[in-house]
């Protein structure tokens, strides 16, 4: 595995003996039957609506769930629905296409966008099983659609004008999610939006197919995602989980619902007091599991630095002050022997 892309043909949903990259060591093999996490979802519109109890009800409980496991579901969000599911539906048409058409946006070694079958989590030393198109997003201009019309022509037109319309709300609907945030830590509404009112971030298409021996593989390692938010839509067929009070649970697929997740880099701008959410994902024999996930990324110039109303005699400065390519930069250097094959983002 050093130091090239691994040479597979990535997952495939017939192999009823799956290749030994895939297999998990003992004590990281899934638990296929988790328990169900149970936390009420946060209401969006009544958070938007202003009303100072029904926002400092919101508040306190996003704030006991980013403290305890750094994750929370939001409703009421205003996304389209019809939007979701075109996104869902192209999903299947790309990872539906022949390996070879898939391949011509294949993810150079070294990059973080593209396509690829085969590329291992920071603290994994396995191949997860699943496929996945990453790409660029800045609000600036217009990078989704760009980026698929030049790598696969006319065609593609579509697909990135879907795509970069996806971003642009879930976007917006991060900066609506970092002035929760704000609330809930006490320092306002506005004092994260410098950060991320243009933000460099990347979306990823996740597509899980089929395993014929689940028990041994993951859909994607254990966890936390160095962004600063993660947005994320699932679909219908159960499959993510996260750590909480010592234990792997499953987080239920709510069709009106996106996951929010804390990422590393929020951790940090919050001075560890929300925590950054160690989750996984696990894979089923029968059918094909997807999810949207918008990883929200500080503008690059930006230094990651607490505000000082969070530095504290008792919470003192827990992390240096880093820029988001700094913090990328040391991943590939420091966390894989093999920086070529590494998923910087899982
Ligand atoms: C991820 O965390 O990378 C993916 C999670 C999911 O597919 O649910
Ligand atoms: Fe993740």
């Amino acid at each position: 595995m050093e130091g090239q892309q691994l040479n597979l043909e990535g997952p495939s949903p017939n192999q009823s003996n799956i290749p030994s990259e895939f297999v998990w060591p003992d004590n990281e093999k899934p638990c296929l039957e988790p328990p169900k996490l149970k936390i009420p979802p946060i209401d969006m519109k009544g958070f938007l609506s202003g009303d100072p109890e029904t926002v400092s009800a919101i508040c306190a409980e996003v704030n006991e769930a980013c403290r305890k496991h750094g994750f929370f579901l939001v409703v009421n969000h205003g996304v389209d629905k019809k939007l979701i599911d075109q996104a869902h539906k192209l999903i299947d048409t790309f990872f539906c296409m022949e390996l070879p058409e898939k391949q011509k946006l294949q993810r150079k070694l070294g990059e973080h966008c593209g396509y690829a079958n085969s590329f291992i989590g920071r603290f994994s030393s396995k191949l997860p099983w699943k496929e996945t198109l990453s790409f660029h997003y800045s609000p600036d201009n217009k990078t989704v659609e760009d980026y698929f019309l030049n790598s696969m022509g006319e065609e593609f037109r579509h697909f990135g004008s879907l795509f970069q319309e996806y971003c642009e709300v879930m976007s917006n609907l991060s900066l609506e999610i970092m002035e929760l945030l704000g609330m809930s830590l006490g320092v306002g509404r506005e004092c994260f939006r410098d950060f991320f009112e243009k933000n460099e971030s990347v979306m990823r298409l996740n597509y899980y197919p089929p395993c014929q021996k689940p028990e041994l593989a993951l859909g994607t390692g254990p966890h936390c995602d160095p962004t600063s938010l993660t947005v994320l839509h699932q679909d219908q067929v159960e499959g993510l989980q996260v750590f909480v009070d010592g234990r792997w649970c499953s987080v239920a697929p709510k069709e009106d619902a996106f996951v929010v997740n804390i990422g590393d880099t929020f951790m940090a701008l919050s001075n560890g007091i929300f925590k950054s959410c160690l989750h996984r994902a696990v894979v089923n024999n029968k059918i094909v599991r997807k999810s949207l996930a918008f990883f929200l990324c500080p503008n690059k110039d930006k230094v990651v630095t607490p505000p000082k109303d969070l530095i504290t005699m008792e919470n003192p400065k827990k992390y240096p002050d880093f820029t988001w390519p700094s913090l990328l930069e040391f991943t590939q250097l420091h966390y894989r022997s093999d920086p070529e094959t590494l998923d910087a983002f899982a």
